[in-house]
C-alpha cells in the first residue's frame, strides 16, 4: 500500500457501533505506512475507548475543543492544516447533517470545517436512516462539495434490520482511501511557480500593485506537493502561510521574481505562471519620499521584462503553463496570449471574480482544445489543473 506511506491521516469517529472497527483501521493505517492521528465526538467514546485509540495510533487523542493541554500539543487548527486526508468513520446521520450545515460545536465538526485537505466520509447507520431524504439530501451536498463517500454496504445491522448503512469493513476503507493517494502522477517532477502580485517602487513608501493575493498559486504549489513534485514558489508579497513542503522565495518586483524564476528554472519539468506581473514599472523610482505638490505629477512607466515569455524561450524549456485572469472576451483574450506567449496551456479566467476568492472557474486553453473547470474551492480546481498539466507532460515526454 506505497500510496498511504509518510500520509498523515486525521481519523475522526463518530458515535456509531461501528467505531470499535476504528482499532483494526488505525492498525491497518499505521501498517501501510501512514501517520494517523485521531479525534472522537463524545459519543463515540461510548463504543470505544480513547486509551485504545492511542494505544493504537500512538498519538494523544482529541476529543475537546476547549482542552488547554491537547491545544499546547498540536492545536485544532494545527491539525486541521496537518492532514493530507480526512476521514470520518463511522459517520453518523447526525455528523453527517452537522457538517452539512457547517456547524462547528465540538473538535471533530471544527476540524472538518478547518481543514483545506480531502474528507471522506465512511456512513454508518440504520437502514431506514440511510434511506430517508433528509439523509440522501445531505449526502448529495457533500458530494457537491467534493467529499468523498464511502459506502456503505449493505447487510445485516447491529439492531436486527437487513438493508444499506454498515460501514465498510477496515480493509476496504484502506484500499479507498490508498486509491485517493494514487496520485503520486507529479512524483520526481520539479515544478517552478510564481505567485501573488508584484510591486513596483514609486518611491520608498509607495507602490504600483494588484489584487493578487497568491491564494491560487499557494493552492497549486501545495496540491503539486501532494501529487509528488518538488516544488519552487516564487512569491510576491502576501499574507498567505506557506505550504507544507514548500521551497518559497519571496520577491517584490518583476525584475526579482523574473532573476528568481531564471535562477531556479533548470532541470524544472514544469513552469507555472499563477503571478499577477506588473506590466511597468516607474521608470525612476524616487529615492525619497516624494513630496506632495500644489499641481498634477507626471509618472513615466517602463516595460517590464516578461518572466514566462522568457521561459518559454529557453531551450530545453519545460512545459510552460499561463493564467489569464481578463475581464472581457475571456477566451479570445485567452487564445491570444497563449500563442503570443508561446505557452503550452493557460487558464483563462474571470478577473472579477478570482482576485482574493476562495473559488475560481477557469478555461484550459492548449494549441489543440479547450476544456472548462467549474467553479470550486482553488484546492479543488488546483487538482484538476495540475492533472491537465501532467497529461501534457505525458504528451510531451
Ligand atoms: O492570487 P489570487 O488572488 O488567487 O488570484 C489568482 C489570479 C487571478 C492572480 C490568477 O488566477 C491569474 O489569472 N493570474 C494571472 C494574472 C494575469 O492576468 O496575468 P496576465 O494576463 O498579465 O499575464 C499572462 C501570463 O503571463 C500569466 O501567466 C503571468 O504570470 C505572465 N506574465 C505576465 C506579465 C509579465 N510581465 N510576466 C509574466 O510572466
Amino acid at each position: 500500500m506505497l500510496s498511504l506511506t509518510n500520509k498523515r491521516i486525521l481519523l475522526g469517529i463518530t458515535g456509531g457501533i461501528a467505531a470499535y472497527k476504528c482499532a483494526e483501521l488505525t492498525r491497518l493505517f499505521s501498517k501501510a505506512g501512514a501517520d494517523v492521528r485521531i479525534a472522537m465526538t463524545r459519543s463515540a467514546t461510548e463504543f470505544i475507548t480513547p486509551l485504545t485509540m492511542q494505544a493504537l495510533s500512538g498519538n494523544r487523542v482529541h476529543l475537546e475543543l476547549l482542552d488547554t493541554e491537547a491545544e499546547a500539543a498540536m492545536g485544532h487548527i494545527e491539525l486541521a492544516r496537518w492532514a493530507d486526508l480526512v476521514l470520518i468513520a463511522p459517520a453518523t446521520a447526525d455528523f453527517i447533517a452537522r457538517i452539512v450545515h457547517g456547524q462547528a460545536n465540538d473538535i471533530l465538526s471544527t476540524l472538518v470545517l478547518a481543514t483545506s485537505a480531502p474528507i471522506a466520509v465512511a456512513p454508518a447507520m440504520n437502514q431506514a436512516m440511510w434511506s430517508d431524504p433528509g439523509t440522501q439530501s445531505n449526502l448529495q451536498l457533500l458530494r457537491d462539495r467534493s467529499y468523498h463517500i464511502f459506502g456503505p454496504a449493505e447487510g445485516e445491522q447491529a439492531c436486527g434490520d437487513v438493508g444499506l448503512g454498515r460501514m465498510l469493513e477496515p480493509a476496504e476503507l484502506i484500499e479507498e482511501c490508498a486509491s485517493l493517494f494514487k496520485s503520486d502522477y507529479l512524483a520526481g517532477r520539479k515544478i517552478v511557480i510564481t505567485g501573488g502580485p508584484t510591486r513596483e517602487a514609486l518611491d520608498p513608501v509607495r507602490f504600483i500593485s494588484n489584487h493578487s493575493s497568491g491564494k491560487m498559486a499557494y493552492a497549486l504549489a501545495a496540491e503539486a506537493v501532494f501529487a509528488g513534485a518538488k516544488v519552487i514558489l516564487i512569491s510576491g508579497p502576501v499574507q498567505l502561510q506557506t505550504p507544507d513542503r514548500v521551497t518559497r522565495i519571496d520577491v517584490e518586483s518583476a525584475d526579482q521574481m523574473l532573476e528568481a524564476t531564471l535562477a531556479q528554472i533548470e532541470a524544472a519539468d514544469v513552469f507555472i505562471g499563477v503571478a499577477a506581473v506588473a506590466d511597468y514599472r516607474p521608470k525612476n523610482a524616487a529615492q525619497e519620499k516624494i513630496k506632495k505638490s500644489t499641481g498634477e505629477i507626471q509618472l513615466t512607466l517602463v516595460k517590464n521584462p516578461d518572466i514566462i515569455s522568457e521561459v518559454a524561450r529557453l531551450d530545453p524549456r519545460p512545459v510552460v503553463v499561463g493564467f489569464a485572469a481578463e475581464t472581457n472576451d475571456i477566451l479570445e483574450n485567452g487564445r491570444k496570449k497563449l500563442q503570443k506567449k508561446n505557452l503550452d496551456l493557460l487558464f483563462a479566467n474571470n478577473a472579477t471574480e478570482t482576485f482574493n476568492s476562495e473559488t475560481i472557474s477557469v478555461t484550459a486553453i492548449s494549441p489543440t482544445g479547450e476544456k472548462e473547470i467549474p467553479t470550486a474551492n482553488k484546492n479543488v480546481v488546483a487538482r484538476n489543473i495540475l492533472q491537465l498539466i501532467a497529461e501534457t507532460l505525458t504528451q510531451k515526454s
